[in-house]
């Protein structure tokens, strides 16, 4: 009795610092998101990231995820088996810059990327659009350096909109959409991907544009130099 009463604190802490290993790895992650976004703004005159949102998984969510592979709720199978412990949510105004962004994090040396999923070039049943990772980066607590899992999603904002609608109507249903919504919500996932592609071609007609009008600006320099 006595031994049960005395483990049980034990069980807390080592659950309180699992959570810190996942807060602090995400910590970090989102830290490396926001240098990348100011970087990419000085280089190219834009942030591509519209707005980002976190979580940490609830423990009944980790709970029902190992319950649902069949695996008992211990620390190491939550750590071995829930890869989105730690989420990241990256909104984006074009698809361009969610390739650039994964190409930004490719190249950050300590982070690695375990898992890409496409679901833009590979898009879901549901018609879900988005670009997942998972990515491990290095933690130091004081007993040593812990490679932690990150899960990131990155979207457009159309993407982003799409999703959680259907989202919301997934809970309604409990998961079980009826045929004729699920058939509109593909017509939507249709629409978002024309948007997409629409505003994207726009504003690099109005960048091309701007492109050619300096370079105007530098012929009539140039043509002016020719006088001086
Ligand atoms: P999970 O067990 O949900 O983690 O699935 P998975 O390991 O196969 O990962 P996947 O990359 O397919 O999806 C992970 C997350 O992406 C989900 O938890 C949702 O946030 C999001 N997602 C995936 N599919 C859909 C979808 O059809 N609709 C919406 N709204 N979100 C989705
Ligand atoms: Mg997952």
């Amino acid at each position: 009795m006595n031994k049960m009463i005395q483990s049980i604190p034990k069980i807390k802490i080592q659950y309180e610092k699992t959570m810190l290993l996942y807060q602090a790895a995400m910590e970090e992650v989102l830290t490396r998101i926001h240098i990348l976004n100011r970087e990419f703004k000085i280089e190219n005159a834009y942030s591509p990231i519209e707005h980002i949102s976190s979580r940490i998984k609830t423990p009944k969510s980790i709970y029902q995820k190992l319950q649902r592979q069949n695996q008992p709720f211990t620390m190491e199978n939550m750590m071995k088996f829930v890869h989105d412990i730690a989420g990241i949510r990256i909104v984006c105004k074009f698809t361009s810059d969610i390739y650039s962004l994964v190409s930004l994090l490719e190249n950050q040396h300590d982070l690695q990327i375990l898992e890409h999923k496409d679901y833009i070039k590979n898009r879901k049943d549901s018609g879900y659009q988005s670009y997942h990772l998972i990515v491990s980066i290095p933690v130091s607590l004081t007993e040593g350096c812990i490679n932690t899992l990150v899960e990131i999603q990155i979207r457009t904002i159309a993407m982003d909109f799409w999703a959680s609608i259907e989202h919301k109507i997934r809970y309604k249903y409990d998961k079980e959409i009826p045929p004729h919504i699920q058939r509109e919500l593909l017509e939507c996932s249709d629409i978002v991907r024309f948007l997409d592609q629409k505003m994207l071609a726009l504003n690099e007609e109005i960048y091309e544009e701007e492109a050619n009008h300096k370079d105007d600006y530098e012929q009539i320099i140039d043509s002016l130099k020719a006088f001086i």
